[in-house]
Parts: C-alpha cells; sequence; structure tokens
C-alpha cells in the first residue's frame, strides 16, 4: 500500500505544487481546503502524515492538531507557516508537531526530507510499540542493556510450557516479569492466577491449592475452588516460593509430578493443566543446602531461571523509569504534568535503591505530590531521599530530651525502611532484623500509621 500524505492548505496552488512533489516521488496524496475537512480527512481515511498550514479561514491548524491528537496521537505533523511567529512554532511543537517549515516552500526537497524524516520515526514507533506488545512487555521500562537481556529472555521462555523461577531482590519487577510471562504465552487467554506462598495459613494451605466441598471442615459452608482449579489453562504464579512452609512443599510437588489433586472432602481426583511460574526473592540453593527447601521441588520449579536485575546496578534506566513514574504520578494526582530537573535525575541516579524499582517510583510519586513548581530540582529531591543525611547539628535540637531524640531516630529509621520497602511490614521487618511483632510495638508507639501486612 503507497503511504498517504494528507495536504491541508486553504491556497489552491499551493496545495497543487505540493501534491505534485510528493506524488513524484511515490506518495499517494490526499488534500484538504480548510481545517475541518482535514479532521474527516483523517478519521476517514488511511493517513500516514500531515503537511499542513497554520492560518486558514474555517479551523486553523494548532487546533487540528489537537483535535487530531485525540484520535491519532501518534499520526506525524508537519506545520508551514507564512508568518510564524516563535510563539506559533512554540505551540505547535508543544502540540506534539513533527517539524515545521517556514512558507513559501521554495526548496521541495526540505518538504520531501520532513515527510521522509517523519515517515521513519512513525515506524520505529509502531515496530517498537508491536514488540513491545508482542512480549507483554508494554508495562515494562527499560532501555537499557540488562533490562534489553531480560527481555529477550521473557520472549524467548514464554511460549514453551517451561516452568520459570524468576529471582530478584524486592522491588525488582518479579511480578511483571511473570505476567509478561504469561501475557506472551499461548495460555494468554486463560487466567492468571497468582497466590502468595508466604500468606497461606497453615491450616488452610490444602484448601487454598486444591479447594474444598461444602462442609469438609468447620467453616466451610460453601464449595470452592483452589488455585490450581482456578488456574485451569492458565498460569499460576507462585509468589514468595522460597517462603513456602515445608507442609505445603510436599502437596505442591505432589501436583507437579501427577498432574492431579483432589478437594478437602472430596473423593473425585481432578487434574488440571497449569504452568507454574515462581518467584522468590531468598536465594533458593541456599534454602535447599540449609535444608528449608525440597530439592526435588527447587528442579521442578526452577526449569528455566530469570534473573531480574537490582536498580544500582541499571541505573541507566533511572531517567525513562522516572520520567514514566511522575507522568504517572501527575495524572493519579490531577496534577499539571512535571518534569525532573537534569541534576535531579543525577540526584536519583546516585542513590543505591535498595528498594529498588518499587522505591524509587513511591519516592516519585511523594515528589509529584509535595512540589510545587512544573520542575522538581536537586534540592526537592535531596529533601525526601531517604539516605539525605541532615547535618548532625540540625538534627540535635536544644530542649529535646534524650528519649525524645531517640524516638525520632528510630521513627526516622523505620520511615526510611518502610519507603524502601513500599511499606511492607514483613519485609521491612526482616531489613532491619526486627520480629515483625515487635515493629509493629514500635510503629504503634511512634504513631506510625503506614505499612500493609500481608
Ligand atoms: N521495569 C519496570 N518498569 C516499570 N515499572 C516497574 C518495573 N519494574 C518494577 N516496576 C514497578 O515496581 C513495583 C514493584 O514491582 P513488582 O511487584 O513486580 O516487584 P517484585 O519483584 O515482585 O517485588 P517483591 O519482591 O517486593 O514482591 C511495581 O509497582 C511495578 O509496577
Ligand atoms: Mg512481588
Amino acid at each position: 500500500m503507497p503511504v498517504t500524505v494528507l495536504v491541508v492548505d486553504d491556497e489552491r496552488n499551493i496545495q497543487l505544487t505540493l501534491s505534485r512533489a510528493l506524488s513524484m516521488e511515490g506518495y499517494a496524496v490526499e488534500t484538504a481546503s480548510g481545517g475541518r475537512e482535514a479532521l474527516e480527512k483523517i478519521s476517514a481515511r488511511p493517513v500516514d502524515v500531515v503537511v499542513m498550514d497554520v492560518r486558514m479561514p474555517d479551523l486553523d491548524g494548532l487546533s487540528v492538531l489537537q483535535q487530531a491528537r485525540e484520535t491519532r496521537p501518534d499520526l506525524p505533523v508537519v506545520i508551514m507557516s507564512g508568518h510564524g511567529s516563535i510563539e506559533t512554532v512554540r505551540s505547535a511543537f508543544k502540540l506534539g508537531a513533527f517539524d515545521y517549515l517556514e512558507k513559501p516552500i521554495t526548496e521541495k526537497e526540505k518538504l520531501l526530507v520532513a515527510v521522509k524524516n517523519a515517515l521513519a520515526l512513525q515506524s520505529l514507533r509502531a515496530e517498537n510499540a508491536a514488540l513491545r506488545r508482542e512480549a507483554g512487555l508494554s508495562e515494562m521500562v527499560g532501555g537499557g542493556p540488562a533490562m534489553q537481556r531480560l527481555f529477550d529472555l521473557v520472549r524467548r521462555a514464554a511460549p514453551s510450557e517451561g516452568r520459570v523461577l524468576v529471582t530478584g531482590e524486592n522491588g525488582t519487577g518479579k511480578e511483571l516479569v511473570a505476567r509478561a510471562i504469561h501475557e506472551n504465552s499461548r495460555r494468554k487467554d486463560g487466567p492468571f492466577v497468582k497466590l502468595n506462598c508466604a500468606a497461606v495459613p497453615a491450616d488452610l494451605i490444602e484448601s487454598e491449592l486444591f479447594g474444598h466441598e461444602r462442609g469438609a471442615f468447620t467453616g466451610a459452608v460453601a464449595a470452592r475452588k483452589g488455585k490450581f482449579e482456578l488456574a485451569d489453562g492458565g498460569t499460576l504464579f507462585l509468589d514468595e516460593v522460597g517462603d513456602m512452609p515445608a507442609a505445603m512443599q510436599a502437596k505442591v510437588l505432589r501436583v507437579l509430578q501427577e498432574g492431579e489433586f483432589e478437594r478437602v472432602g472430596g473423593g473425585q481426583t481432578l487434574k488440571c493443566d497449569v504452568r507454574v511460574v515462581a518467584a522468590t526473592n531468598k536465594d533458593l540453593q541456599a534454602e535447599v543446602q540449609a535444608g528449608r527447601f525440597r530439592e526435588d521441588l527447587y528442579y521442578r520449579l526452577n526449569v528455566v531461571p530469570i534473573h531480574a536485575p537490582p536498580l544500582r546496578e541499571r541505573k541507566e534506566d533511572v531517567p525513562e523509569l522516572s520520567t514514566r513514574f511522575l507522568a504517572e504520578a501527575c495524572e493519579r494526582n490531577g496534577r499539571r504534568p512535571m518534569r525532573l530537573a537534569r541534576d535531579a535525575v543525577l540526584a536519583l541516579q546516585a542513590h543505591g535503591w535498595p528498594g529498588n524499582v518499587r522505591e524509587l517510583r513511591n519516592l516519585v510519586e511523594r515528589l509529584a505530590i509535595l512540589c510545587d513548581g512544573p520542575e522538581i530540582s536537586a534540592d526537592d529531591v535531596a529533601t525526601v531521599l531517604p539516605d539525605a543525611r541532615k547535618p548532625r547539628a540540625d538534627r540535635f535540637r536544644a530542649g529535646a530530651s534524650f528519649h525524645e531524640l531517640v524516638d525520632e531516630a528510630e521513627r526516622e529509621i523505620i520511615l526510611g525502611a518502610l519507603d524502601a520497602h513500599g511499606d511492607n511490614v514483613s519485609d521491612t521487618a526482616r531489613t532491619l532484623g526486627l520480629e515483625r511483632s515487635h515493629l509493629y510495638k514500635k510503629m504503634r508507639g511512634l504513631g506510625i500509621k503506614r505499612g500493609t501486612g500481608e
């Protein structure tokens, strides 16, 4: 199919000259003599590029540009004007114009180059989007080499039926990887079911995995399907698999070996067709050596290992991630779009990110809420970074008692650790080497009302 260029100008002879130049290069050309006609053609015909005048009697080029964005956000538009004030040019680019040409267009070469570049950009964008859609990776950001290697692995592993074990620290995107594998597998139209292995109460393990019949035990007022049955035809995501209690390990192993199970209190043997993807932030091999994880189960789960690298090892992705998170946070919180100053990005890149991408995401959201101007500065970043230390003399307030100062220090440490773990209390407790119950008590004592427990 030939590439179609829409030429929009209210002057007939300009329409003609431009059309002729473009046709001679092999483009199919459509014309419109005003803004309204242009909008109609953009929505009704297969237009690939638009070359458009700014000043037109019925609807000016900038308004057309703005409205066209709504239906065709990716359509490249080249704007032309004979009386282009800086303001017009600036507005055009702000509205997403691809290029700007000064009228009269005496050298047709300029026109042709602008159109050719617009098309090149367009196809690059489409190719990128298709690749990502195909791999179900549209949600994942990461142009750096480490993430590209990860995307590559996901693309290879996903279409197979092989079990995948995703490893990586907290907040590195293990769950996103698991979802991407499902979305790019033959099972994508089937269910994706998640089970947090660390959070199943000991007496409900069997029921959670395999379901139960009505009356199977006290409290089983109705029959209920287990996760394996729910995931039939799709993917079962075993999250925090390294924290799976021993009793559960034995049961999971059996169903993986035999492909069948019974509901609690049910006599019938059920078959299921489930692909298992597991994730953990623990070193499973070490868990096996320590006798906490069954070796036979480990080998069954770890057919294709995929490691999600920590953010500190791929800091080249920090600018892209923070820009995306900032845009999302502004939208979610009903704020006008903001940007990060260059040195603010550098400050973010300098941080160690113990809580990885989740920590970055939370921090950027906090910046979006707390900062006023359209631009976030390095100073703004310094005020919210958990390890941005205040000078000691500042922290010592005259008049405060020793106990008050200790409380303040404790509060700062706990809030910092909560930040790093996206408010997850179990992970925070683990990092700080505290019992979860002890941490809860401390938080209550210090009046910290944050944290999600699992
Ligand atoms: N590459 C990425 N691009 C965009 N967002 C990401 C990326 N990686 C992680 N995130 C975001 O970071 C957060 C944490 O990701 P996710 O829940 O997948 O991590 P996890 O490895 O499962 O963490 P945990 O071990 O704590 O459960 C989510 O909000 C996720 O959307
Ligand atoms: Mg997770």
